[in-house]
């Protein structure tokens, strides 16, 4: 199978991105969307990235094809420091290895950008993802019924973080920290 590499984002690999995009979103299971999107809108999300300053990583085959994303990117209703990972590898090259480092690549990056929590929402159900994240160090914080909603049909979400922020002496604080998720139930 093609040796593959890491790259930082680029209008060059949209149209490979678009597709891979596509491929996964039609699988119909893991994303929150059931297809992708025209190339424009990726080329605008790949230039947005640039410009805000956002990590955005692409697993590449040799030929220059991206097999695979990685994001990080803030939403509007949180924190500045707090950003959302979204994350997709070609059925192809999964279970090797390749999404644990796509995703360590971008996380040093948002690192250094001044990122200090990492979030993001998996569906439940899969348990392949759950078990990545969680090797890389993200704990579930919370749970939501129905968090999302694909052609018509709900599935529970859970919303898992990767805390960077130093624990002071006082230790973690867990009261401004689940404040955070005024929306969200919490699963006990
Ligand atoms: C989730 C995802 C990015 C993980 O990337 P990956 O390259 O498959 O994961 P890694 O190879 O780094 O895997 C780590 C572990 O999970 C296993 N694994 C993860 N996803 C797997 C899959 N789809 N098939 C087989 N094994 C998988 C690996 O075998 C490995 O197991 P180990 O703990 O025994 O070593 C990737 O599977 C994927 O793109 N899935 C579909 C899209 C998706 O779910 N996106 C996330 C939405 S929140």
């Amino acid at each position: 199978m093609d040796e593959l590499k890491i790259v930082r984002s680029s209008e060059k690999y949209a149209a490979s991105y678009c597709e891979t995009f596509d491929e996964v979103a039609k699988e119909g299971k893991f994303l929150s969307i059931s297809g992708g999107y025209p190339v424009e809108d990726i080329i605008r999300f790949i230039r947005s990235c640039r410009q805000c300053g956002y990590p955005q990583f692409l697993l590449v085959e040799q030929g220059g094809r991206a097999v695979g994303w990685c994001d990080i990117v803030r939403r509007c209703d949180e924190p500045d420091d707090v950003g959302y990972l979204g994350v997709g590898i070609a059925k192809r090259y999964r279970g090797m290895g390749w999404g644990s480092r796509l995703m360590t690549a971008t996380i040093r990056d948002a690192r250094k950008r001044g990122f200090n929590e990492i979030r993001l929402e998996v569906r439940a159900s899969n348990y392949n993802a759950i078990r990545t994240y969680t090797r890389l160090g993200f704990v579930k914080i919370a749970y939501k019924s129905d968090g999302v909603v694909t052609d018509g049909i709900p599935e529970d979400v859970w919303v898992m973080s990767l805390y960077a922020r130093e624990i002071t002496a006082e230790g973690f604080d867990r009261e401004n920290f689940f404040g955070r998720f005024p929306k969200v139930r919490f699963k006990k």
